[in-house]
């Protein structure tokens, strides 16, 4: 059979990526976003792939959102000229910054910011490097990561003082309900949805209403924007695990198992008793550590996949299988109810694909995407990593 030889080949553990699996999945948010006259800015700290990137902003406006200065500088290289760093700025990477711009002088680069500290660090180093630096104010819709309420009076402060201050402007106002993680169903994702697009919102038009422009209203993490129904008052829009998907995104109910792109290949290397194991060669670096749905299995009809799901190669779950644990390059696959379920007699050298709990966490062991269709390996796209 082509699906099994082809997958046979390869070296274990290695990261396959589904082509009509991820297609689908652009597909379906862009499509969502487009009809509601949104911009995607699709966040690349998920694929960190260029030719990934460009099929996530095809038929889009190409501006694209990042995590790190590594990912600006590989896409600014690549051709992307509009790009939001959305994570809270540290004054000395505004050197390195300003080396990006002058290099690509058609780049637009928006940074974050949520202190006064980095919008004088950002206009002092927009005075040395003669460049104006376009700035999104962060907004806490609840997350209580970065950012301010958008009831805090200190958040009017700070347009005011990019709008009295050279060599800064005002891009925006920028939120991620990291919250909606912790939906446990589709009326609370809603919610969430409502509480990140309306707080967003509702800062930009306190901005307004002191007379400051405040172009662009920025939202998204993928389970609110899958859930939204309403996008007024945002202008664009920046999911970034929906091209995956994962267990986690399974589960919340953004997505179905059989929607999820991204899987880990795996070599089964032993087998044992007491506890009644199988180990395979996939272990936390190649898994990650994330137990995110250990936190959801608290509730009802969610349950705790450990470090993964374990699929056959067709990527047929075993629901009654699981990654419970792993060691550095050691995966422990065991049964959920030991008692009555025994592991399957499968012999060293067999092959499974474990479907990740967070694609983000995962993906980023490998340097690059074995790309599959309908089982078959149709070739590799690179990723990078670092910072
Ligand atoms: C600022 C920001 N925007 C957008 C996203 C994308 O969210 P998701 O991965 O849920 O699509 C993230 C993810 O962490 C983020 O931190």
């Amino acid at each position: 059979v082509v699906l099994d030889s082809d997958l046979m080949d390869l070296k274990t553990p290695s990261l396959l990526l589904d082509a009509p699996r991820l297609q689908k999945n652009l597909q379906f948010m862009g499509q969502k976003l487009a009809a509601a006259d949104i911009d995607l800015q699709p966040h690349m700290k998920t694929a960190k792939s260029v030719p990934i990137a460009r099929m996530a902003t095809e038929g889009h406006s190409g501006a694209i959102t990042v995590s790190t200065v590594k990912e600006a500088e590989e896409f600014a290289k690549a051709g992307f000229s509009k790009i939001t760093y959305a994570v809270g700025l540290a004054p000395h990477k505004l050197g390195r910054i300003a080396a990006l711009l002058q290099r690509f002088p058609n780049l637009t680069l928006c940074l974050l910011v949520d202190n006064p500290g980095a919008i004088a660090a950002a206009a002092e180093a927009g005075q040395i490097f003669n460049r104006t630096f376009p700035l999104f104010l962060e907004i806490d819709s609840g997350a209580q990561r970065g950012g301010l309420r958008s009831d805090d009076p200190k958040l009017l402060g700070l347009a005011q003082q990019i709008a009295r201050t050279q060599h800064v402007s005002l891009a925006g106002v920028l939120t991620h309900a990291g919250q909606s993680y912790a939906a446990r169903n589709r009326q609370e994702l809603l919610q969430i949805a409502d509480q990140e697009r309306l707080s967003a919102f509702g800062a930009a038009g306190l901005i307004r209403g002191l007379g400051l422009s405040c172009p662009a209203v920025s939202i998204g993490s993928t389970p609110t924007l899958w859930a939204a129904e309403s996008f007024t008052g945002a202008t664009e829009a920046r999911p970034g695990v929906y091209m995956f998907m994962d267990v986690f995104q399974a589960q919340l109910g953004c997505c179905q198992i059989e929607d999820i792109a991204l899987s880990v290949l795996a070599t089964v290397i032993g087998r044992y008793e007491k506890p009644a194991r199988l180990l395979i060669d996939a272990g936390a670096l190649a898994l990650s550590q994330d137990r995110s749905t250990a936190l959801q299995a608290r509730h009802p009809g969610r349950l705790d996949y450990g470090l993964g799901m374990v699929c056959d190669l067709h990527g047929q779950p075993f629901p009654d299988l699981l990654v419970a644990q792993a060691h550095q390059e050691h995966g422990f696959i065991v049964s959920r109810t030991p008692e009555t379920t025994a592991l399957p007699a499968w012999p060293i050298g067999y092959r499974v694909r474990i479907f990740p709990i967070h694609a983000c966490m995962t993906a980023a062991a490998y340097q690059d995407y074995i790309m599959i269709e309908n089982g078959a390996v149709t070739g590799t796209l690179p990723r990078f990593n670092g910072w």
